[in-house]
């Protein structure tokens, strides 16, 4: 294990009904609130109702920022900054998926800083101080309920980055399973890759002795491969989507990755896919990952082979190291398959004539990834096998 200091500030609040919860934290943080929330799917469930009421009760003065997109963009966080600058914000509530938790975390340092926002996002500028903010969580996938990193596009420049700062965690997450049954099968089937990828990512390292991190990592994956199928066969099944919500949160909340330093090269492979083509951030996981491992498997063949064995039930009797490892990626990959996951490129009308831009846009910062460095030939193998 790597040395490590962990502290994870966000008061976790879970299960039915806890949304009025909301009545005891918001109070605390002052009298004018931001609402931000995405494209209508909390006006459509009546969440939006439901939180307005509550809001009303306390005597806060509500002011809101809807349309943030999936994919959040630097234009939607800069419309955010300029609401509470102008309008002396002290609190944001974020209301939706992990886009809309983003966009906030953005809009929360965005606020506290002079210039434009997206300097805190290609750290050209340091966070050194953020509005506190909130979220009620309505999409299981990212984690970022529960932890301080945003993802934020730039759509002019087709850029999109991952930043955090120990400045940005929420305030308080509220999970209710019962505020996911909307999800659609697609977002839902997406939020699932996502999360397992969340653990692949932390799974995929060099490290040593990682004894407990391994067995955790391995029963969120086993957790979610036993759940999904049931979650999609009744989208309104609360105690699957309970298990799939805490999952997700879990998966990227810092516990499991304690004295580990994790891969996140799928990860930066896929922004790059979906800052050209604005496809599902989990969509592009689920056809990138099986690839990007079957390039770098031989880095670590051992820990590859041991996911295949644990998780995937591979019986590695009589095979190669090698052929074991290659076998669990393709459980993996079928499994996504299984569940309706896109597979190639293809699948989103991607071809290869923009796959030196994207090879570009991964090449950003340089050689990446902490399983394998890597270069920029390696970057168009994964993304000539995933065609
Ligand atoms: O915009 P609305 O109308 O709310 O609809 C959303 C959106 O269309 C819909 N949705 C959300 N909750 C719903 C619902 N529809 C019906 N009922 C509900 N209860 O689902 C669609 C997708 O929402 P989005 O927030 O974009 O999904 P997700 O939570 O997967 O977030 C994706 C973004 O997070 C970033 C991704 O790159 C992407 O930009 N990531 C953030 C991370 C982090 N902060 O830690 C880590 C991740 O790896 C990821 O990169
Ligand atoms: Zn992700």
């Amino acid at each position: 294990m790597l040395n490590f200091t962990f502290k994870n500030p966000v008061k976790l609040i879970f299960g039915k009904d806890q949304l009025d919860q909301l009545k005891n934290e918001v109070p605390a943080y002052g009298k004018k609130v931001l609402l931000v929330y995405g494209g209508g799917s909390i006006k459509k469930s009546g969440l939006y109702d439901k939180v307005m009421t509550i809001l009303k009760d306390i005597n806060v003065e509500v002011h809101e920022l809807s349309g943030v997109e999936p994919n959040p963009r630097i234009t939607t966080v800069r419309k955010g900054v300029d609401i509470c600058k102008t309008e002396g914000i002290d609190f944001i509530l974020a209301v939706g998926g992990g886009s809309v938790i983003d966009c906030t975390k953005a809009i929360a340092a965005g606020a506290k800083y002079d210039g434009d926002a997206w300097d805190i996002v290609i750290k050209k500028a340091e966070v050194k101080a953020a509005l506190p903010f909130g979220t009620v969580l309505t999409l299981a996938a990212t984690g970022s309920e529960m932890n301080s990193g945003s993802v934020i596009t730039n759509w002019e420049t087709q850029e999109k980055y991952g930043w955090g700062s120990p400045l940005t965690f929420p305030q308080f997450s509220i999970l209710d399973p019962e505020n996911t049954f909307t999800v659609p099968k697609n977002h839902t089937i997406y939020g699932m890759v996502d999360m397992m990828s969340h653990v692949l990512e932390t799974y995929l390292h060099q490290g040593t002795n990682t004894v407990l991190q391994d067995r955790m990592c391995e029963s969120i994956l086993q957790t979610v491969i036993e759940t999904a199928p049931v979650l999609l066969e009744n989208l309104e099944d609360y105690e699957a989507r309970e298990t799939i919500l805490y999952s997700g949160t879990i998966a990227l909340n810092g516990m499991v990755s304690m004295g580990i330093r994790g891969d996140w090269a799928t990860h930066n492979l896929e922004h790059a896919v979906s800052a050209v083509y604005d496809i599902p951030h989990a969509g592009g996981l689920a056809i990138l990952f099986p690839n990007y491992i079957r390039h770098v498997m031989n880095e670590n063949v051992g820990r590859v082979k041991q996911l295949a064995v644990r998780v995937f039930g591979v019986d590695p009797e009589g095979k190669s190291d090698e052929e074991a490892a290659l076998e669990g990626i393709q459980k993996l990959s079928d499994f996504w398959s299984s569940l309706g996951a896109p597979s190639r490129l293809a699948d989103y009308d991607i071809d290869e004539s923009k796959i030196e831009v994207m090879a570009d846009k991964a090449m950003a910062n340089g050689e990446f990834g902490n399983f394998k460095k890597l270069n920029r030939d390696d970057v168009l193998a994964v993304y000539r096998a995933s065609l």
